[in-house]
């Protein structure tokens, strides 16, 4: 039971990019891998909580009894996914690599070349993990902020905004840290704004680091 405190708690994770089509065979994505979203996945469920992992496109697939995963492609599809399951959960975890924005209009054909220029206008996304932090009564909230300069002024406002108990700080600067790689280097913010910085990890040895962050907040 030790090692298993998690038991009959119910996580939420997203993981992986977004593809917001273009057309029939064209979208804007990003590099991330999935990797350290299913290595929290696996942590959690290691520790007995029964996880549904939502993922965007990823070559990654690492089963678990108590993992039920729910692919998905464009930042909409994960936000529906997210409505569904997340009034059910305790615990809810966004490292997925959001688009921010989608194109206004999917063509129905493949777009021809044709002019020297060509402009896609792009509207917003919602943000999924601010619409979680502004419910009547969210689960426990752990965001990811992924940033390339000022990273602790930006990720004490995104803290804030989005209303986490948790924020995981990665940049782009460090060289360990970022999309695809095996290891990662993170600040932990916790809602009181105390801040905690790790030593470059394994994502794997990261996830266990955020989640037993998680587990002195709520045992
Ligand atoms: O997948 P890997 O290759 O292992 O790479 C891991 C990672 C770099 C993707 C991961 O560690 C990470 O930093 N994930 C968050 C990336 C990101 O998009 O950060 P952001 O600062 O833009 O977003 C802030 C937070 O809001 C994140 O929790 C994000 O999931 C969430 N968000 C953002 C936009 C949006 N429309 N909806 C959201 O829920």
């Amino acid at each position: 039971a030790a090692k298993m405190p998690l038991r009959g708690k119910k996580c939420l994770v997203t993981a992986g990019p977004t593809h917001e089509a273009i057309d029939p065979v064209r979208f804007i994505g990003n590099h991330s891998s999935g990797k350290m979203g299913m290595a929290i996945a696996l942590d959690l469920a290691d520790r007995g909580a029964e996880v549904f992992l939502i993922m965007g496109p990823s070559a990654l697939n690492q089963p678990h009894d108590l993992i039920e995963r729910i692919d998905v492609v464009s930042a909409m599809d994960m936000k529906n996914a997210v409505d569904e399951y997340i009034t059910s959960v305790d615990i809810a975890v966004f490292s997925a690599a959001v688009a921010d924005y989608r194109p206004a209009t999917v063509s129905d054909h493949k777009i021809k070349k044709a002019t020297d220029t060509l402009s896609i206008e792009l509207v917003k996304n919602p943000d999924i993990l601010a619409g979680v932090g502004a419910m009547q009564k969210p689960p426990y909230l752990v965001g990811f902020a992924l940033e390339t300069n000022n990273e602790m002024e930006h990720a004490f406002a995104k803290a804030e905004k989005k209303n986490t108990d948790l924020l995981v700080l990665n940049s782009m600067r460090d060289e360990e840290a970022g999309f695809n790689k095996d290891t990662n280097k993170i600040t932990l913010i916790r809602r009181d704004k105390s801040s905690r910085e790790f030593p470059a990890k394994s994502k794997v040895e990261v996830a266990k680091d955020i989640v037993d962050e998680i587990l002195k907040d709520i045992m």
